[in-house]
């Protein structure tokens, strides 16, 4: 059998890039899907991007000073393009991308957080996990949105809080589990979209904000506000919502993926409530 080519990542951080060296380490098996193509950051002096530099990792550095966000974003997005990256890993990158990123790149952004979401999104997880008397910890490696920590879990590994345990003893033993959890969530990922392309329609609707999935007549069907906005037809089509009322795209054979994304996104904006097209939408 012919040696199916393996999903470029592009990877960024804003520090240490522990998570990112665990991908480096997993990308490294033969029977890995993915390759770390570039690790990218926001802190041109990360310790990570050396660390990646040493692995014979092409990298990138930008900071955001003195830019708009919008410019920023771009650079990093030409850097990550320019090395062929199908699929974007967060690994302690620590700013929020802006929703046109986020929609740019739909359904192809991952990222590992320190907690079980959906509790703690946001900073001090392992402190306010301890404060509020959890009996267990953990991380979850999810979809992002354009919400900060709020898209579809794909995977979690749980730690136990012992007595008397602080966030720092806490947050090492989580990071242990991260680098266990994050490689192999990320390699099911990616098998799931190449193999299987509802994993990869179902990624890209429901990475739209406010999604869900349900089921019409058998068939996976994705809505907005409890409208539907794309829902598949028999095992090989799609049907979005559209200008003109609805499209059939083919997901047979060489799929154009930059299309379908498009088209899913635009029967979204066509479907969404006026108050979430004015939140900022896609
Ligand atoms: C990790 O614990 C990661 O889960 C967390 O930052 C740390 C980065 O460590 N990420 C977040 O808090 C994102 N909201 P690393 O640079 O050694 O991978």
């Amino acid at each position: 059998m012919a040696e199916r080519a393996r999903r470029k990542v592009g990877v960024l951080i804003s520090g240490r890039g522990s998570n990112m060296a665990a991908l480096v380490e997993a990308a490294r098996a033969a029977d890995c899907p993915f390759e770390i193509a570039i690790v990218a950051s926001d802190k041109p002096d990360a310790a990570g991007l050396a660390w990646a530099s040493e692995q014979g990792i092409a990298t990138f550095a930008q900071s955001p000073k003195g830019m708009p966000k919008a410019e920023y974003e771009a650079r990093i997005d030409a850097a990550l393009r320019s090395a062929g990256v199908e699929l974007i890993a967060l690994a302690g990158y620590m700013r929020l991308l802006s929703p046109a990123f986020v929609d740019r790149w739909g359904g192809r952004i991952v990222n590992i957080h320190p907690s079980l979401l959906p509790k703690y999104k946001g900073l001090d997880t392992h402190a306010r996990a301890i404060a509020a008397g959890d009996a267990v910890a953990g991380c979850s490696v999810h979809l992002v949105t354009a919400e900060l920590d709020a898209g579809t879990v794909l995977g979690q590994a749980e730690v136990t809080i012992e007595p008397g345990d602080t966030a720092e003893a806490l947050a090492a033993r989580v990071l242990v589990e991260e680098h266990r959890l994050y490689p192999r969530i990320l390699a099911e990922f990616v098998r799931t979209m190449t193999d299987d392309p509802l994993a990869r329609v179902r990624s890209l609707a429901l990475g739209l904000p406010e999604t869900s999935e349900s089921n019409e007549d058998g068939q996976p069907s994705f809505t907005v506000a409890d409208t539907p906005f794309a829902r598949m037809t028999g095992d090989s089509a799609l049907k979005v919502r559209s200008d003109d009322g609805w499209q059939t795209l083919s997901l047979a054979g060489d799929i154009d993926w930059t299309l379908v994304g498009d088209a899913i996104a635009r029967g979204w904006e066509l479907t969404a409530p006026p108050a979430l097209l004015e939140a900022g939408g896609r």
